[in-house]
């Protein structure tokens, strides 16, 4: 066995191809997908004969800069030097307020906002150059990143041609990062965040954390958990926000909080938080205006009310418009936003929990000040591997929805599990809400064009945390990577964003990437079938929602309870939310519900969801019901086993630290995919009553064995 300093000898040996080995270099994940890899000679490109950007640059457009010497040092092998006279072949970082000369070119800028840019081959005042135009800093910064993902992705310099701007406003990491650094729902070590030390040292580790974020678009961050501790609000806790929002600034990042409510009260010294008491609503001016003394950019606040034991305006009668317009105007004279969680259901309430946001918030729509946003999570019910995107998508046109996307694995398995979420997120995006007719895609609820909403925005529940690797696996990078891409462009495809982050993280071998995007694109729905097919969901494990537990009956709340959401017993298995049950679909516009209605026109991977169904009911296949949820539990199972297989056959492509993490949490993957397919299996089997279908293994243990597991220690708990 190799001591430590030994092995970092021999990989720094063999890294240097000093053994005659192939010159992979050794990889910890630290780089993500801003590795900046030598080009292979066969597709190196032309190299840039300098760098040109104006003198009086702002700490923007030197952060470009900066990224783009080290990005072509890279891969290249050598960095042009910066200076502003023109000289061909060079790359020019320009603004039409800089450099005049760009209006002579006819070049459609206007239509690319302050975050667009142009990036392509122009001759300016006479001298041929790549240019990199924008309307402003952050603008120029997404192109040089843009560029830089041109040459990673095997494209040449001499050939490039790109445009692009955001169509949502606002993009957004949430991180559920305490105070005290434990992440909530976090499978990737510690909170980023080192507040205790802030803002005495700052860590350099947040400058790449922003470099990351600016690389994808991604413009503002939620520093702390939306089950927020009001401390974050006091003075000593802005001066370390502020420290952060000083890092980020140049990214083009601002930093947000999460405001708990009843912070007049916690760390105010007042005997109320009512929205509509005026000592209150000058506490939270004052606040703001403190806060903006510290930070001049703040975006705003986050905030969880009225849910799950939160405080909020309903404890003082008021409804969510009055608590949220209340913080709005204390913000608005800053420039300052409120997002206003929906994920809202009654500890009392009988209504299927899947309705309950609606019912709530509907009825507001219209009544928010025009600073709020309503952020709404991807489906009704809580981050599943699979639900229908959310019946308020669609449902309020006078006020912005922006949407909540979960990047940590809460319900997929942790960070072990190989489940790229961009399929998932575009599934979401892409579906039809029928609001405004057919092609009133959830995409265009979000970035505000069906309804003409100016203010647009899409936020990702982060999965970083002090790991090495960012996030807790080298494959969850891709999920942070395809979040910040699909909130840029929410039409962009899945697929597309898995075969530019596999090169970029990876290699651009076409053996590699056409296996390992397969891979990506396979692992959601394996993970679906593994854990809830046919539109079966939480049925993980209580509390840490690790593992299976469908068995679970006895919760204080009856929608805690897996079994409220599927309800096998010996008649059938389902949730029926038709008009003979919850009617959950009429909250969705006729368009998209009236087939769901009926079984036989539901698609299956929603059966379950909305429908209760006897055991021996047919499917299209021709099998019964209980036999294709065993057929899907082991196409599950058999996916799983399949990824591993293909990893197997990728070792070459890979660096060995990187290849042996990937392929060790495969092992973790395939087995607890058993685990999961035999306790559902033998749980539903005894529901049903049902024989095993003929050539079917039965599961290896009796139930009482999965029912006995039990996980204390399981991260990311509340
Ligand atoms: C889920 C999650 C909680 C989280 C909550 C929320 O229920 O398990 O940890 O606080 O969502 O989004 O507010």
């Amino acid at each position: 066995m190799a001591t430590p300093i030994l092995r970092h000898l021999l990989t720094f040996v063999l890294a240097a191809g000093l053994l005659g080995a192939p010159a992979l270099r050794a990889e910890d994940g630290y780089d993500l997908w801003l590795r900046y890899a030598p080009l292979p000679a066969a597709s190196a490109t032309s190299p840039a004969s300098a760098i040109v950007a104006p003198d009086n640059a702002s700490d923007t457009v030197r952060a470009a800069r900066g990224e783009l010497q080290r990005g072509l040092r890279g891969l290249l092998g050598a960095a042009p030097a910066v200076q502003s006279g023109l000289i061909a072949d060079a790359i020019v970082l320009a603004t039409p307020d800089d450099r005049p000369a760009l209006a002579g070119l006819g070049l459609p800028l206007a239509a690319l906002g302050e975050d667009g840019y142009l990036v392509r081959r122009v001759e300016l005042d006479g001298v041929p150059v790549t240019l990199v135009a924008a309307n402003g800093g952050r603008g120029l910064l997404y192109g040089v990143f843009a560029l830089l993902r041109h040459l990673q992705t095997g494209g040449r310099l001499e050939q490039v041609d790109l445009s692009s701007a955001p169509r949502v406003r606002l993009r957004l990491l949430n991180h559920w990062d305490n105070l005290d650094r434990h992440v909530e729902r976090g499978y990737a070590g510690e909170s980023l965040w080192d507040w205790w030390r802030l803002p005495d040292v700052v860590d350099p580790r947040y400058t790449d954390y922003a470099r990351a974020n600016a690389s994808v678009g991604i413009n503002g961050t939620v520093l702390n958990n939306v089950n927020a501790a009001a401390e974050a609000l006091t003075p000593r806790y802005l001066e370390k926000a502020a420290a952060l929002a000083d890092v980020f600034r140049p990214w083009g990042i601002r930093v947000y909080l999460s405001a708990r409510f009843s912070a007049p009260v916690d760390i105010g010294g007042l005997e109320t938080a009512d929205p509509l008491d005026p000592a209150v609503r000058q506490w939270w001016q004052d606040k703001a205006a403190e806060i903006y003394a510290r930070i001049p950019d703040f975006g705003g606040f986050l905030v969880k009310a009225n849910s799950e034991g939160q405080p909020g305006p309903q404890n003082y009668g008021r409804s969510h418009a009055d608590g949220a317009n209340m913080l709005a105007a204390a913000l608005a004279p800053h420039g300052g936003v409120v997002m206003w969680r929906a994920f809202v259901y009654s500890d009392t309430d009988p209504e299927d929990r899947v309705k309950q946001a609606y019912s709530e918030f509907k009825p507001l729509d219209g009544d928010f000040a025009d600073n709020v946003l309503v952020q709404v999570k991807n489906g009704p019910l809580d981050f599943q591997p699979r639900e229908p995107f959310h019946p308020l998508f669609g449902a309020m046109p006078a006020t912005p929805l922006l949407m909540e996307f979960q990047i940590t694995q809460e319900y997929l398995g942790f960070s072990t599990h190989l489940v790229y979420l961009g399929t998932l997120w575009q599934e979401v995006l892409q579906s039809d809400t029928h609001a405004a007719g057919p092609g009133s895609t959830v995409a265009r609820v979000i970035d505000g064009s069906l309804h003409d909403k100016p203010l647009s925005g899409i936020a990702g529940v982060a999965n970083t945390g002090t790991d090495r690797n960012w996030s807790g696996s080298i494959f969850g990078q891709a999920n942070w990577y395809a979040f910040g891409r699909l909130a840029w462009d929410p039409d962009a495809s899945a697929a597309d964003i898995a075969d530019e982050w596999l090169r970029m993280t990876f290699s651009n071998d076409p053996r590699f990437v056409g296996a390992a995007r397969d891979m990506m694109l396979r692992s959601r729905e394996a993970a679906v079938d593994y854990m809830t097919p046919l539109g079966l969901a939480h049925i993980m494990g209580t509390g840490h929602h690790y593992g299976p537990a469908p068995w679970v009956d006895d919760l204080g709340r009856p929608e805690w309870n897996p079994f409220y959401y599927h309800r096998a017993d010996r008649d059938g298995i389902g949730f029926d939310r038709t008009r003979s049950g919850s009617d959950a679909l009429a909250q969705y516009a006729p368009g998209y519900a009236a087939p769901l209605y009926d079984p036989a026109t539901t698609p299956e991977q929603f059966l379950l969801w909305y429908h209760r169904l006897p055991w021996d009911y047919r499917l299209a296949s021709g099998r019964t019901l209980w036999e294709e949820l065993v057929r899907h539990y082991d196409h599950g199972v058999a996916e799983a086993e399949r990824m591993r297989r293909s990893w197997a056959g990728l070792g070459e492509f890979v660096d060995p630290e990187r290849y042996e993490q990937v392929a060790r949490y495969l092992d973790i993957q395939v087995r607890e995919a058993h685990w999961w397919r035999n306790a559902c299996l033998a749980y539903f089997q005894q529901r049903s009553g049902k024989a095993w279908p003929d050539g079917v293994e039965p599961p290896p243990l009796p139930l009482e064995y999965y029912r006995s597991l039990r996980f204390p220690y399981a991260p990311g708990d509340t």
